[in-house]
């Protein structure tokens, strides 16, 4: 409990023990944290949010698995089509091994209990989603991705919380997580969080501490990611001195509802929705003649704003796009896309059995994060070593970059991403944590740098609340490192945000208490999307080429020779940003002649759909 007085020496704690501590609740944390609690490992996880508040619940269009219940498939044109669709910059290793997990990771989830819909005979349905194409990339698109109606992220969330408590996960619900208890020598060996129910501060330590913090969407004005969605992981992992990977690569998703930025799944377009500009064109046939509506979602990003560019925007403004579901059968409306029904009633005011729903592109999701292995291992790249991995953490979702979407990811495979190394990282931790191994105390000095941040941000009695900087964060974001970029705007970024930085130091919290002080909250939290924020704007400025979502006007054409390698940043505590870059992982598991894809099906090309 806090007494009466500041300094970090202010604050006594609540001291835990646990073999593995997972930060999140969401798809990757609770399948992590279920993964861990099945073999007997003593698992906590600490939420900010009740676990099925996370912004997985979001998640609407579903989960991409090969399971071939609507036609043919395979792994391997799975494969082909994530390669193709990270515009060659994931990690090859990874995105098999996604692939190849997939199918065994949507049956287990089945079997959990998640009410996945059914066709005719039973199966679990599947839909086409974008970017997901028979006969490696030739089309038609393939039904792969699988759905419960479109909440199928509520329908998965709820699912593995239920099934970590039956297991006997302690879950440790409203406390946020400050920061990394570290070692001297870079081992993670805890965390210290602050329940915000009764203000007592508690200090974690593990043999493991997993980072499943989600996104930070929430950097950007307009997004479809939950107001929880800030980068905390990113964050605390960038004070502990570790970089964030391929952060420039920022998703917009191509339908948030115009004004509100609320998704409207890709699975609209999916079930047979389609695009229209002023002219009541269906313009993405022009520009991905092949995949049409269903192109990867950079590419459709794009179509729509140059068209509204180009003055063939639709509205009063001419400033947005409309998305027509008005010509399918309203009981396939009620039966596989209710949610996003009532969406566009709710937010839009529209009634999609007649009308059009207005749509932008919309800030989605972050392909970057902190950079691991495929087993969810971080990594803390030397020049000598790329792959070296740091001891005692782990991150998995979209807190981490493993990395399977490259520069642009395809819809529904984040879900899958989820499920599949949030139990990668359950299977590695039963075979790296040792049981009997005592729990190392934490490190006191590394407890009171975290408490010092804490109570100088407390305490913090500058000139600036916190939603007046955070507010301009988010416009300089929008603005400068948009869907598409220039030398001029980025080099305008890097100057807003680091100036922002500087402005941090005269931020006032008005709230000095520790039971719900949601003013603090969003000061600590306002803290981490900085750290994304500025690795961004310039990881984003140093990479002259255009590849997936990093659309630059002035270096059009994908630079493979110079350009195919991942950005790691380091950001300092004055802001500072270290650029340095470490090779994208080539090879694939599997031989070609043990049934793997061969080098040639996925040597960089033109990417067309
Ligand atoms: O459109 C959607 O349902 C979003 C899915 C995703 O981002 O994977």
């Amino acid at each position: 409990m806090a007494s009466k007085t500041s300094g970090a020496s202010a604050y006594t704690f609540v001291d835990h023990k646990f073999d593995v501590v997972v930060v999140g609740a969401g798809g990757a944390g609770l399948r992590a944290t279920l993964g861990m609690a099945e073999q007997g490992l003593k698992t906590a996880c600490i939420t900010k949010v009740f676990p099925t508040r996370s912004h997985t619940v979001a998640a609407q269009g579903g989960i991409a698995a090969s399971l071939q219940n609507m036609g043919p498939d395979s792994w391997q044109w799975h494969m082909y089509d994530t390669v193709k669709g990270s515009d060659w910059l994931g990690d090859v290793d990874a995105m098999e091994y996604l692939v190849r997990e997939a199918p065994a990771a949507v049956y287990e989830l089945e079997h959990y209990g998640v009410p996945f819909s059914r066709t005719e005979e039973g199966k679990i349905y599947q839909r086409p989603f974008g970017g997901h194409m028979m006969n490696y990339g030739d089309g038609p698109p393939v039904q792969r991705t699988c759905a419960a109606a479109d909440r199928t992220g509520h329908a998965i969330l709820h699912t593995l919380y239920g099934q970590s408590l039956k297991n006997n996960a302690q879950f440790f619900i409203e406390y946020f997580a400050l920061d990394l208890i570290m070692e001297p020598d870079g081992t993670c060996t805890g965390v210290v969080a602050w329940n915000l129910d009764d203000g007592t501060i508690h200090r974690f330590s593990a043999k493991m501490v997993v980072l499943a913090t989600g996104g930070y969407g929430r950097a950007y004005f307009s997004a479809t990611s939950a107001h929880t969605c800030t980068g905390d992981g990113g964050g605390m992992a960038s004070r502990a001195g570790l970089p964030l990977q391929d952060m420039e690569f920022v998703q917009f998703h191509p339908t948030g509802i115009y004004g509100s930025g609320c998704l409207i799944t890709e699975g609209a377009r999916g079930e047979g929705g389609y695009l229209v500009n002023a002219e009541g064109e269906r313009f993405m046939e022009r520009y991905a003649p092949s995949a049409k509506d269903l192109a990867s979602r950079d590419v459709v990003s794009r179509c729509m704003t140059l068209e509204i560019r180009d003055g063939r925007g639709v509205g009063k403004n001419k400033d947005h796009i409309f998305l027509h579901l008005d010509h399918l059968d309203p009981a396939v409306l009620h039966e596989r896309l209710p949610g996003i029904s009532e969406s566009a009633k709710i937010f839009a005011g529209v009634d999609v059995t007649r009308e059009p729903i207005p749509v932008l592109p919309t800030v989605h999701y972050n392909m970057g994060g902190i950079p691991t292995n495929y087993w969810g291992e971080v990594l803390n790249p030397t020049a000598g070593n790329p792959d070296r991995v740091s001891p005692g953490l782990m991150a998995v979702g979209e807190a981490g970059c493993a990395s399977v979407h490259g520069a642009n990811r395809l819809g529904s495979n984040s879900l899958i991403d989820l499920v599949v190394f949030g139990r990668a990282a359950a299977i590695r931790a039963g075979e790296v944590v040792d049981r009997n191994a005592p729990i190392q105390a934490p490190n006191a000095a590394s407890v009171e740098k975290i408490m010092d941040r804490f109570d100088r941000l407390r305490h913090a009695n500058g000139g600036t609340p916190t939603a007046v900087l955070r507010e301009k964060m988010q416009r300089a974001m929008q603005d400068d490192a948009a869907v598409f970029r220039t030398q001029e705007s980025l080099e305008q970024g890097c100057k807003r945000i680091s100036q922002i930085w500087g402005e941090m130091k005269d931020i006032k919290v008005f709230d000095r208490s520790m039971i719900w002080n949601s003013d603090l909250v969003e000061t600590l939290e306002l803290e981490n999307l900085m750290s994304n924020a500025i690795a961004t704007v310039y990881g984003a400025e140093a990479r002259k080429e255009s590849r997936g979502a990093h659309a630059r006007e002035d270096f059009s054409a994908r630079d493979d020779a110079n350009w195919r390698k991942h950005t790691l940043a380091n950001v300092a505590e004055n802001g500072e940003v270290t650029l340095t870059y470490r090779p994208v992982h080539t090879e694939p598991l599997l031989k070609e002649e043990d049934g793997g894809i061969s080098l040639a099906k996925i040597a960089p090309k033109a990417r067309v759909y």
